[in-house]
């Protein structure tokens, strides 16, 4: 299963020694070769941030100011971006989460209020951590950045209080606003293989979707592997992936997460290692899907008419292990999709390389909002 040890990176990676603008024009002429092929070009690929070597960045989201939020699978702790900052982006804490080994996703709720999920899931062991899986919400409102003593800190420190410790859950993965005028989520676990309801005002949940497209199957290197990320849209449809079946489906839903309708699968992976993990949406309703093993992004068309690699390739570092994605949100960053990686933590790179956890920064023909 999974063992953090040393591995040998023989790959030339794009990183601290070159500026960013050499990164740029050599990723530029990568995506030209590719463009060839691929009917949508964009791609220029540039790291924003390296975290250390075993540091697994799980999920992130964008704040409507444009600073980037991620969590890291390694480490209970809640860091931020600013990628309009002059210089190098450096990984800001917001948070560190208490009584757990990690943090596996985020969404915002209401404005600049995001819902955080903790748990023990153990890379030494494997554990998944069943009953410790919690859910916190993390107010942002009013929370900048300051530099104090020549470092960066956010200021005031954010209000954190527990939403839900959702004691039946294996491993909750995915998670989405469903309603925030009800405030609800809808959260996946991802080993259990159903989908929950969570209630933030009263901490109430319940299970909302279990059936074969969100079930668990093995899917080495993972043990059980079930539904992972979970996105609403428009508030009456709800599309997810299933990592260990790599699938990803849609179902129109009532007001209170249950299905409307029967479930559709859209699209599958192109096979391994590619996987399916979590996913986002540009303004016209295309998904953009990080493909875990297979170190690219892939977008699907609204019906699934068409799947295409953008960026990235399952023989390069420059997108290695993608585990989530979002557009950018800020005056000149909206056609930028962000992703978190696990640096080839789980599946690695090549078969054996294996480089930081990362966030990257992708430069798409799309945008996240205002088409
Ligand atoms: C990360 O691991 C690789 C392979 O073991 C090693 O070559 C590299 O020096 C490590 N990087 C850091 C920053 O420790
Ligand atoms: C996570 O594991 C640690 C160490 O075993 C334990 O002390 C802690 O209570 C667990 N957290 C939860 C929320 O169960
Ligand atoms: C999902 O359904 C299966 C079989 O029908 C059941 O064993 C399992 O406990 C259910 N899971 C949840 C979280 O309700
Ligand atoms: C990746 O590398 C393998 C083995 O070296 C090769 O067969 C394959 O064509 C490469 N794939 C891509 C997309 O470059």
């Amino acid at each position: 299963m999974y063992s953090i040890m040393a591995h040998y990176c023989t790959w030339i990676r794009k990183d601290d020694h070159h500026p960013d603008g050499l990164v740029l024009a050599v990723s530029t002429l990568l995506v030209g070769v590719i463009a060839a092929v691929a009917p949508l070009p964009g791609g220029a690929v540039r790291t924003v941030f390296e975290f250390p070597n075993d540091t697994y960045i799980e999920n992130l989201a964008v704040r409507s100011n444009g600073q980037v939020l991620t969590c890291d699978l390694s480490k209970p702790q809640l860091d931020l971006f600013d990628p309009a900052a002059v210089g190098r982006s450096k990984a800001i804490l917001v948070h560190e989460f208490p009584n757990s080994l990690g943090l596996s996703g985020i969404a915002e709720y209401e404005p600049d209020v995001f819902a955080v999920i903790s748990g023990n899931f153990s890379f030494a062991t494997g554990d998944v951590g069943i009953g410790s899986w919690q859910i916190w919400g993390v107010d942002l409102r009013n929370v900048g950045i300051v530099s104090r003593g020549g470092r960066k800190q956010v200021f005031p420190p954010p209000k954190v209080h527990l939403i839900a410790s959702v004691a039946p859950a294996h491993f909750l993965n995915g998670i989405s606003l469903l309603s925030q005028e009800h405030g609800t989520l809808l959260v996946g676990d991802v080993n259990g293989g159903a989908i929950y309801r969570v209630d933030v005002p009263t901490g109430h949940f319940e299970v909302v979707l279990n059936n074969t497209f969100t079930a668990a199957v093995p899917a080495a290197p993972f043990p059980l592997a079930g539904v992972n990320g979970v996105h609403v849209r428009n508030g009456d449809t709800l599309y997810f992936t299933n990592i260990g079946k790599g699938t990803f489906s849609r179902v129109r839903i009532h007001q209170d997460g249950t299905p409307a309708g029967p479930i559709t699968t859209i699209a599958h992976t192109f096979g391994p290692p590619d996987q399916f993990d979590d996913f986002t949406f540009d303004c016209e309703g295309n998904a953009f899907l990080v493909t875990g093993g297979g170190n690219s992004i892939e977008m699907i068309t609204p019906h699934g008419h068409r799947e295409v690699i953008i960026a990235g390739n399952v023989n390069s570092t420059a997108i290695a292990e993608p585990t989530s994605c979002a557009f950018g949100r800020g005056p000149f960053d909206k056609n930028v999709l962000y992703v978190t990686t696990a640096g080839g933590l789980a599946v690695p790179v090549d078969g054996d390389e294996i480089i930081g956890g990362q966030l990257v920064a992708v430069v798409t023909r799309s945008k996240g909002s205002s088409c």
